[in-house]
């Protein structure tokens, strides 16, 4: 008996504490465990290497992932799972920890289904866009990436008369966007999951430019493509000098912070735990409401994440 870890999709800070604490925590309990290279291609590929402890000495502050990833097509071809099986067995590794989204997730259920591998998904995306769990490795570092972009943005606009749009990541999620807009009190927040109703908006900020107000900051998520139309609208109709800010991929970057740091090494211990206990397992490790549970990857990947109400009805309340 071994067991794997791998990292798949947008890397994510916290996988590397994870990895570490994976290590560190089965070579405890004497389980010989392997690193899986670049993902699931890695893991066609046989990019196998047995974990030993300087594998993972002085990655605890990194961000991204040492054993990197990757976004897998082959993966989908059932010749290619059928050689990542082979690979798995060649080793004697019977469990398997992914850290990874939904997607990676899709894959690996149809690879339990076919195989005797043990499977546990720790959800792992700066999205937060994994149904069933109110939380994922990254996100709080993402988000702090994110407030340090905008509280320095907040300087420079104010700085001038001018509006800054920000463009976030999140993929289809609004997740980042409104959480960022919220706490870095943003005036305006445009994010997939509602109509932007610019109408009331614009009147109520017309007002607040007539009575002093210099600057505006706007949030748009990714996932809603209207990054120009809110620049243009901006600029038009509040007659604002408007620059546009794309985050980009800074905001996957950056040192894990300590909330996501004790995460991972959470998620990783009930893993292993997990995998020690049942014998063929596939499930997806979920945070809600503070606790920690367990719930199968079927449910996971049956519905698609919603934001909450309470995050909706926030960004209602910008002013
Ligand atoms: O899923 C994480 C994420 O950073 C998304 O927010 C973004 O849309 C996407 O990955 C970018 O993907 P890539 O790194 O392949 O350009």
């Amino acid at each position: 008996m071994a067991f794997a870890i791998l990292s798949s999709g947008g890397d994510a800070a916290g996988m590397n504490p994870a990895i570490k604490k994976f290590v560190d925590y089965c070579t405890k309990l004497q389980i010989e465990t392997y690193l899986i290279y670049e993902g699931l291609e890695g893991l066609i590929d046989n990019k196998i290497k047995k974990a030993s402890h300087q594998d993972v000495a002085g990655i605890l502050h990194m961000g991204g992932t040492i054993i990197r990833s990757s976004r897998s097509k082959r993966f989908f071809d059932s010749q290619y799972r059928k050689k990542a099986y082979e690979n798995l067995k060649a080793y004697d590794i019977t469990g398997l920890v992914v850290l990874g989204g939904d997607g990676s997730f899709r894959a690996m259920d149809v690879f339990s289904s076919e195989f005797d591998i043990s499977f546990i998904g720790i959800p792992s995306t700066i999205d937060n866009d994994i149904h069933g769990t109110e939380y994922c490795l990254g996100v709080d570092t993402a988000l702090n990436v994110i407030r340090d972009a905008l509280d320095k943005i907040r300087d420079t606009a104010s700085s001038f008369n001018r509006a800054f749009v920000v463009e976030v990541m999140g993929r289809n999620c609004g997740y980042l966007a409104a959480v960022s807009a919220i706490t870095s009190g943003a005036e305006v927040c445009v994010i997939p999951e509602t109509i932007f109703a610019r109408e009331d908006l614009e009147k109520r900020l017309k007002k607040e430019i007539d009575n002093g107000r210099r600057y505006v900051l706007a949030i748009v998520a990714e996932g809603t493509h209207q990054t120009n139309k809110v620049y243009e609208w901006i600029q038009e109709k509040l007659e604002l000098e408007t620059r546009v800010s794309i985050l980009g991929h800074i905001q996957r970057g950056g040192n894990p912070t300590v909330y996501d740091r004790m995460m991972a090494f959470d998620f990783i211990i009930n893993a292993v735990d997990y995998l020690r206990e049942h014998s063929h397992s596939s499930k997806v490790i979920v945070y809600n409401q503070g606790q920690l549970s367990f719930k199968d990857i079927r449910e996971i990947t049956a519905d698609k994440y919603k934001l909450s109400e309470h995050y909706l009805q926030a960004i209602n309340y910008l002013d």
